[in-house]
């Protein structure tokens, strides 16, 4: 029997999502690359959303991420926040 040694699914990504542990993308590019598979940035501005602050924008970014298991670092991750909060949420810093 064969050991799988590698849990890496990245050969089965489609090229947007293209996975980038190290980077120096910014929030936007790594956000345009992991987190529109599911749904588009509508949902940050539906008028039923469901973040009400920055600190439920973190938690629902972490858990988006989860769910994706892109695993980003958490620099990526809080990139991302300031990406979506300047660009949608604007809740104050
Ligand atoms: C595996 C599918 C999936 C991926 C990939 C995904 N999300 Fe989500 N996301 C969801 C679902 C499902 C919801 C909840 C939608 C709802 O409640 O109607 C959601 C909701 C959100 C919300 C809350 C919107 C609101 O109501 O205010 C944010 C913010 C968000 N996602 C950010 C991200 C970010 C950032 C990424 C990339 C790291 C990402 N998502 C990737 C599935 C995903």
């Amino acid at each position: 029997m064969r050991r799988k040694t590698t849990r890496c699914h990245l050969a089965h990504a489609p090229p947007t999502a293209t996975m980038q542990p190290v980077s120096d993308l910014s929030g936007k590019a790594l956000h345009d690359a992991n987190c529109i598979s599911c749904h588009d940035s509508a949902v940050y501005t539906r008028a039923e959303r469901k973040v009400q602050d920055l600190a439920m924008l973190g938690a629902q970014v972490r858990r988006c991420n989860a769910n994706l298991g892109t695993q980003l670092f958490d620099e990526d991750l809080d990139k991302i926040v300031v990406y979506l909060n300047d660009s949608f949420y604007k809740f104050p810093k």
